[in-house]
């Protein structure tokens, strides 16, 4: 199988490529992957969940490229994240991040994230066009996050622009220096916090304790650059997915505009629907594994198509259909197993604010392009837009 993720007509509409992909066989081999090796596309619900949830699948991307000749200079703190690790080391991790990052902390996180939003609103042109990537789903999310980790407001371009480069797809050189930049800064901001410490999530993180366990400074910072990064991205990106989704349909819009309280109930549907690492998420086999009748040798890379795993209709009757009144429960899009999302508290918190508050205001909110000439980002790693035109 040659790589689909090339063809403009795959970022456009993936989902016809992805079921067929899964009717022939939900786990196939790819032609060469990182490293020269074959690597294995993941396609149905049942094999993606066994592929997530399984120890001998590693996240563990130092030991997958121990010893092979890359000119990658990934700045440590990003290349040996809590994502990019296995038990017992991700367990440590895990367990001190949860310890800090609670549901108490997502609530107090609400009035804030709901000020903002409105303020982005308040901007917002009437009867003109302009892009509502731009003008609610890229700054939303890195507010919060900044907000979360106490990045003091005067930083924040400096950190979103980090941000966004890391996920420069196809610019090694660009994500390799933002991962030094970003890396460098919050060795900073954590020193300045050590001095004048304050009640954000970083300062949570630096005083967490597990008995004598604590986290490390390159721990520290390796945290806060991963929450950073995984926290503003993919939920931008379900913003742009989910509001799409919802401006296709307008029967689904004018119903949750007459419910509102009814939107905590569907980001479910529409993460499963559109999910935002759509694409894959990459584990490697440690030894010989057997998934869906087929057998993957050590060391392969193993590509998990989250969104495809969720428009299995083995799993999802009907899948291409977005289905509000449907349990979605269960569905892949935060993952599944150990690496499942830390932040799906937060991301559902600001998708529910923001979506009620685009809907409620905006009535007469609608895409202003057709959805065939709508731009998505050039990236395997999320599907998410470039640019989202509406009016309102
Ligand atoms: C992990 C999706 C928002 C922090 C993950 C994974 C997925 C995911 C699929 C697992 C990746 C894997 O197993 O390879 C999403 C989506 C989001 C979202 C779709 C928005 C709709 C957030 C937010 C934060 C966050 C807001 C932080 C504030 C993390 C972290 C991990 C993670 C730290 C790594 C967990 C671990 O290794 O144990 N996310 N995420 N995410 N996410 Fe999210």
């Amino acid at each position: 199988m040659t790589d689909p993720t090339q063809d403009p007509r795959f970022l456009q509409d993936p989902y016809p490529t992805l079921a067929a992909l899964r009717s022939n066989c939900p786990v196939q081999p790819m032609h060469a992957e990182s490293g020269g090796r074959p690597g294995y596309l993941v396609t149905g619900y049942a094999e993606a969940r066994e592929a997530l949830g399984d120890p001998r699948l590693s996240k563990d991307t130092a030991a997958f490229f121990a010893g092979k000749e890359s000119r990658r200079r990934l700045h440590p703190a990003v290349a040996h994240s809590m994502l990019a690790s296995d038990p017992p080391r991700h367990t440590r991790l895990r367990k001190l991040v949860t310890k800090a990052f609670t549901a108490g902390a997502v609530a107090r996180l609400r009035p804030f994230i709901a000020r903002v939003t409105e303020e982005l609103l308040d901007r917002w042109p009437i009867g003109e066009r302009f892009d509502f990537m731009t003008a609610l789903a890229v700054p939303l999310p890195v507010i919060v996050i900044c907000q979360l980790l106490g990045v003091p407001q005067n930083d924040r371009p400096d950190v979103r622009r980090w941000s966004g480069e890391l996920f420069a797809a196809g610019r090694p050189d660009v994500i390799d220096a933002a991962s030094h930049s970003m890396a460098d800064y919050m060795t900073g901001l954590v020193a300045a916090k050590r001095l004048d410490p304050g009640d954000s999530l970083l300062d949570q993180l630096i005083s967490v304790r597990d008995g004598t366990e604590r986290l490390s400074e390159e721990e520290l910072v390796s945290l806060a650059v991963l929450l950073l990064v995984a926290g503003h991205e993919t939920t931008t990106n379900f913003l742009g997915n989910a509001t799409l989704a919802l401006l296709r349909r307008p029967a689904e819009s004018d119903r949750l505009r007459r419910n509102p309280d009814d939107v905590p109930a569907v980001l479910d549907e529409l993460l499963r629907f559109d999910s935002p690492v759509g694409t894959a998420t990459f584990r490697f086999t440690t030894e010989a594994v057997t998934l869906g009748g087929v057998d993957i040798p050590p060391g392969s890379p193993v590509l998990v198509a989250l969104g495809a795993a969720n428009r299995d209709p083995v799993r999802f009757p009907s899948p291409d259909r977005l289905d509000l009144d449907r349990d979605a429960a269960g569905h892949l899009g935060f993952g599944h197993g150990v690496h499942r999302c830390v932040g799906a508290p937060l991301a559902k918190a600001e998708a529910e604010i923001a979506l009620r508050a685009v809907l409620t205001r905006f009535p007469d909110i609608r895409l202003a392009v057709p959805p065939d000439r709508l731009e998505w980002r050039r990236t395997r790693l999320v599907r998410g837009l470039a640019a989202l035109p509406v009016t309102v």
